[in-house]
């Protein structure tokens, strides 16, 4: 390592933090007035190749890390804290300060620094929690309705036959809407925890295409569409999971079926593709299309997040439970697929699924 003369201490360092550079994480020594004596590759990433040798407030821009050095220098055995480091990209670090040599010694100290990155893990826990609010929330709406019914039929609707049907109506949507989350819930815990296993079975896409169209097409009816079917005349065989990629396909063209315009057609078209997107495989792509209001471009990364919905009461109002296109977005996964989606407001929107080839 090329180190510039060291202006505070020149004894010798209790450890050469070269031996730590296979570890992903920073970890370098300053002495008591903050210069960087040493780090590791990692460390040096971190504070820039021209960190040696100066002080640590000039390089890093946390109070905190400064004063936990100050504090374990000053005898406060092993530190450690969260810090949070808005440069070069903003990430949160578990920080751990270690005197060395050990309190024991005398004579000069240094001070050890580690910066383990949790960014990840932090996000991964905020993403649960928040999770775990979605679902209660969502299945709170539809327990007050059945509970407030269950109330109205016991006392003013006791001898009102008529308004008892129509309760009974209501109670049963309601209870399904539960089901149905529930059921998404856990179809969606199930893909996620297969997703690094690869389906490796010769899929005929042609076979499950003209399932769901037919599963579809009474529901399209319903609000005056048609869905078209393009085949190629011998679509190739993707790898995949046949249940899985019905469930792909029936979410997206009942998504085109509930949100695209009324009395408007919907094409579902397949075509071999060179390669899979970010892949070097060559595959097929099925492209949903349909015409309607469509979906504003900064919505459209928020899309496949769970529970996400454009039109919160239209969605409902379909029966929507907004975990379609998170489940998709996992199967996708699963499969090495890749899934684009593109939609000119007011016009068209089409979702297209490149799946890898099982014949190459
Ligand atoms: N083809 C489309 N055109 C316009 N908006 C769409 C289309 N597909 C999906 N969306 C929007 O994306 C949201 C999320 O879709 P997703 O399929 O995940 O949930 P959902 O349809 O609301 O409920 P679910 O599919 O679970 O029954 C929808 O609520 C809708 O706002
Ligand atoms: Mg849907």
């Amino acid at each position: 390592m090329n180190k510039r003369p060291l202006p505070s201490q020149d004894a010798k360092l209790p450890l050469d933090a070269s031996m730590l550079d296979g570890l992903p994480d920073p970890v370098f020594l300053v002495d008591r007035k903050h210069v960087i004596v040493d780090y590791n590759r990692a460390a040096k990433q971190l504070l820039g190749a021209g960190a040696l040798g100066s002080r640590l407030d000039e390089t890093l821009d946390s109070a905190h890390i400064i004063d936990a050095i100050d504090a374990t220098l000053g005898g406060t055995p092993g530190t450690r804290r969260e810090v949070f480091l808005p440069y070069p990209v903003g990430r949160h670090y578990e920080l751990t300060v270690w005197r060395l040599p050990d309190l024991k010694s005398p004579g000069p100290a240094w001070a050890m620094v580690v910066l383990q990155d949790v960014t990840a893990a932090k996000k991964a826990a905020r993403t649960r929690a928040d999770f775990v609010a979605n679902v209660s929330h969502e299945l709170r709406s539809p327990l007050s309705s059945l509970l407030g019914f269950i109330e109205t039929l016991r006392g003013p609707a006791r001898d009102d036959p008529e308004a008892t049907e129509r309760f009974l109506e209501i109670m049963d949507t309601e209870a399904r809407r539960m089901t149905r989350l529930i059921n998404d819930l856990l179809t969606l815990s199930k893909v996620e925890t297969e997703e690094h296993i690869r389906p490796e079975n010769s899929v005929d896409l042609g076979l499950v295409l003209n399932q769901v169209v037919d599963i579809l097409s009474v529901r399209a009816k319903e609000r005056g569409m048609e869905i078209n079917l393009e085949l190629p005349d011998e679509p190739p065989p993707v790898l995949g999971d046949a249940d899985e990629l019905t469930q792909v396909f029936q979410n997206l063209v009942a998504n085109a079926i509930s949100y695209g315009r009324a009395r408007t057609p919907i094409r579902v078209a397949a075509a071999p593709c060179d390669r899979v997107p970010g892949t070097m495989q060559p595959g097929v792509s099925v492209a949903v299309i349909n015409q309607g209001e469509g979906i504003p471009a900064d919505e459209i990364p928020r899309l496949t997040e769970r529970f996400y919905r454009v039109d919160k009461g239209r969605s409902r109002s379909m029966g929507g439970t907004g975990l379609g296109l998170a489940i998709v977005k996992h199967i996708i996964a699963r499969h090495r697929a890749h899934l684009e989606i593109k939609s000119t407001p007011g016009r068209e929107t089409s979702l297209t699924v490149c799946l890898p080839r099982a014949d190459t």
